[in-house]
């Protein structure tokens, strides 16, 4: 019938599948066909019952996200639903893959649905800052409860299909041979006759609804929601479902869904969407990849052990290196403890905390990396260490192992030359803690060979990270940028400002915290070693650290910490401490407001990010955005610093960079060739014209 939908006939019931690699998403080439395949097959009288089920390796996985934004083509989702619950003969969805957004709305719109035991279901449009806009938040709650709709809503997190089933939203789960399972289903359920309730009729979910108890639990979800607008917009939606009658409540979503889809939040979240997806790309990247079986791991530090647990959780075996058996035990055991605390959290089993466990060996002997295809190395951050870790490695490792570094700013050009084999070296940056945090910079020297790189991307998405891959120089995109932000946030204390105003600036901005509580939680002698080595100074934090003040771990940094405590108190020493270092210069405290903090810290931010372009350091701008929302935490809702550049206005950002810059002459203020260009194109790519 198209080419992204075929009719089936298996007797009296009728197969509708969609195919539309890769993910079968609702694209006007697949929705055309859809609608006018429903209104045959309703017509039809010889049709008893309709299946609809999908081709490849998934069901629909929502609508076309490069259609939004654009005019919508008719016929849309919601129509297509329309038409779907006037059919009354019994109509079921076949799932297999993941359901989500728009394809699970569409499976709302039939009677019935059946999945594979392997089967997810998700809303997910939240992450794209909207909410489901083909009734879900309507339907869902009338067979799952308003309680469990909104959890799923909110976080846009997917369910499982036995879990499906058990919260009622799905009717029965096979394990194989779906499709026919599905037609047996369907055929069954029309010789038992109807009528068939669709699920705009259906109550069961809303009976007994506790308001006052819904209602607190979207108190607390909006506390977490951080100036995003979708996840109180979902809230307010399903709240609609059970206090509206249904039409009134579908109208309302559809309001909230124009809103929210025209706006800056959810340009910027579907921007990181895609961004994530095209970052691992680079040219070559389709070569032959090498196979990575056993995963070596040098260093049972705070990195190599959190590398060394993203590994053993994505199911490699791991030889963990450390200098002595001590070292091996401490590391061990850190591990263990981490795993441990999973297992109290309820978020691992003990089973499984067992297999991750078993799948490492530990080791003070370099030949017992010998059979690893790839090693990390997690040392202390010093090149003399680093070149003589590469020299032992050069001499044990197989031929064709992948030989990487982790790290922060050290020249990987160098440590490659001091083996014989730099087109095996590359820098694999992972974040702390490297088993929770996403971001991996994925190094590319001068001579790592295309399969290497390839390679390490590939493994990448194997456990879990969101991989950009990226160029030598000092800090690479994330800490060279970081560095910029940081110098600015310094001098804002000695301008008047206190660390508690500033990081204020900083979450009310939406970021999860500010500069001076991550640098406390990272470890302030980090910075303090890094600049030491490069001749910088930062005037307070140098002092903080000369006074043992690290930061969360000694209990004292920019803030003071309760014995165990996590939350930052106000240190009045570290005020007077910055008034004096102040007088010292000669600066007086003057009142500096929110929006200059946010302008000072993160403009100088973006011009790093616009040098990092022009440099080659990053491939694209939407990189760069990657490693800021996925490493450091920048508002998902602003798409990241060079997306907000854009929402800005590149124009203001140059004109208060050169005040800066006329004020102090400091470089960080001056402003990039490319945001100049940028001003005029309004656009980062390099062939654009305004
Ligand atoms: N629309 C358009 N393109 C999509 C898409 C979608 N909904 N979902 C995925 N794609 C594209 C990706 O951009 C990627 O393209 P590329 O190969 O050119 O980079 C390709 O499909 C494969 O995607 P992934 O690399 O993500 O493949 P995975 O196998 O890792 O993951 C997935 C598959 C879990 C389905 C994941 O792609 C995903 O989460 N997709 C988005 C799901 C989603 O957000 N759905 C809701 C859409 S909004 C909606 O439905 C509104 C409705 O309420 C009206
Ligand atoms: P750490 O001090 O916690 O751990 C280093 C470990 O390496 C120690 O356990 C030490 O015993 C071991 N070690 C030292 N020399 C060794 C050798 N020759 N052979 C085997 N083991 C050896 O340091 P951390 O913080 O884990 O940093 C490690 C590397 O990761 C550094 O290059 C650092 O710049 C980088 N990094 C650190 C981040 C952080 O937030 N801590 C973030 C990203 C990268």
């Amino acid at each position: 019938m198209s080419n992204s939908l075929k009719l089936n006939r298996d007797g009296d019931v009728a197969i509708v599948t969609i195919d539309n690699p890769p993910v079968n998403a609702l694209s006007f080439h697949v929705r055309e066909p859809l609608m006018q395949a429903l209104i045959e097959l309703r017509d039809d009288p010889s049709v008893a019952a309709i299946v609809i089920a999908c081709a490849g390796r998934t069901f629909i996985a929502g609508a076309d996200i490069t259609e939004f934004g654009k005019p919508m083509q008719q016929p849309e989702l919601r129509a297509i639903i329309a038409t779907l619950e006037t059919i009354a003969k019994p109509t079921v969805a076949a799932i297999h893959g993941t359901a989500l957004g728009g394809g699970l709305e569409l499976a709302l719109g039939c009677h019935f649905r059946v999945a594979d035991t392997g089967a997810k279901l998700g809303l997910p449009e939240v992450k794209l800052g909207i909410l489901p806009g083909g009734g879900g938040t309507v339907r869902l709650p009338r067979l799952v409860g308003a309680v469990k709709a909104l959890r799923m809503i909110v976080s846009g997190v997917p369910i499982g299909a036995a879990q499906a089933h058990e919260d009622g939203l799905v009717d029965a789960v096979f394990e194989g041979g779906l499709t026919t399972h599905a037609v047996n289903f369907a055929r069954e359920i029309a010789r038992k006759g109807g009528p068939f309730q669709p699920v705009r009729d259906r109550d069961e979910g809303l009976k007994e609804t506790d308001l006052a108890a819904f209602d607190a639990e979207v108190a607390e979800l909006a506390k977490k929601a951080r100036g995003l607008d979708a996840p109180i917009a979902c809230a307010r939606a399903v709240r609609n479902a059970v206090t509206l009658p249904f039409n009134e409540a579908l109208a309302a979503e559809r309001a909230l869904f124009v809103t929210l889809v025209g706006g800056d939040q959810s340009r910027a979240q579907r921007h990181l969407f895609f961004a994530e997806r095209e970052a691992a790309k680079f040219p070559g990247k389709d070569t032959s990849k090498r196979r990575i079986g056993r995963v070596g791991v040098i260093g049972a530090g705070t990195m190599g052990g959190g590398i060394a647990m993203a590994f053993a959780n994505g199911g490699y075996p791991v030889t963990l290196l450390e200098t002595s058996h001590e070292e091996l035990r401490r590391g061990m055991g850190t591990i263990e403890k981490n795993y441990t605390v999973s297992v109290t959290r309820g978020s691992l089993t003990e089973e499984a905390r067992d297999e991750r466990l078993s799948r490492f060996k530990g080791s003070t002997d370099y030949a017992d990396l010998a059979d690893c295809d790839l090693i990390i190395e997690a040392v202390f951050e010093d090149m003399a260490v680093k070149k003589e870790v590469f020299g032992k490695l050069d001499a044990v490792a197989k031929p064709g192992a992948i030989l990487a570094t982790n790290t922060s700013y050290l020249d990987i050009n160098e440590i490659a030359a001091s083996t014989s084999r730099p087109q095996d070296v590359l820098g694999l940056h992972f974040f702390s803690p490297a088993n929770v945090m996403k971001l991996l910079e994925i190094v590319r020297a001068q001579k790592t060979a295309p399969d290497a790189l390839s390679t390490a991307v590939d493994m990448a998405r194997r456990i879990g990270k969101v991989a950009v891959v990226v160029g030598v120089c000092h800090g690479f995109v994330g800490n060279r940028m970081l560095a910029a932000r940081g110098s600015e946030s310094e001098a804002l204390l000695l301008e008047g400002a206190t660390p508690g105003q500033i990081d204020k600036a900083f979450t009310d901005f939406g970021w999860p915290m500010g500069p001076f509580q991550m640098g406390d939680l990272a470890g302030l002698d980090i910075g303090w070693r890094n600049r030491k080595a490069r001749g910088q100074a930062a005037v307070i934090a140098d002092t903080l650290c000369e006074q043992g003040r690290f930061g969360q771990k000694t209990g004292r940094g920019f803030y003071l910490y309760e014995a165990g405590a996590r939350s930052p108190v106000a240190d009045p020493e570290v005020e007077t401490l910055i008034r004096e270092k102040a007088a010292e210069r000669g600066i007086a405290a003057r009142a500096i407001s929110a929006g200059e903090i946010i302008e000072r810290t993160l403009y100088p931010l973006v011009n790093e990010g616009a040098k990092i372009l022009e440099e080659g350091i990053a491939a694209r701008a939407s990189d760069i955005d990657v490693v800021w929302v996925n490493g450091y935490g920048f508002p998902v809702g602003k798409g990241g610093p060079m997306f907000w550049a854009g929402l800005e206005g590149a124009g203001k950002i140059i004109e208060r960079l050169e005040y800066w810059h006329r004020q102090t002459g400091k470089d960080v203020f001056r402003p990039a060739p490319l945001l100049k260009r940028m001003a005029g194109t309004g656009s980062w790519e390099p062939d654009a014209t305004a």
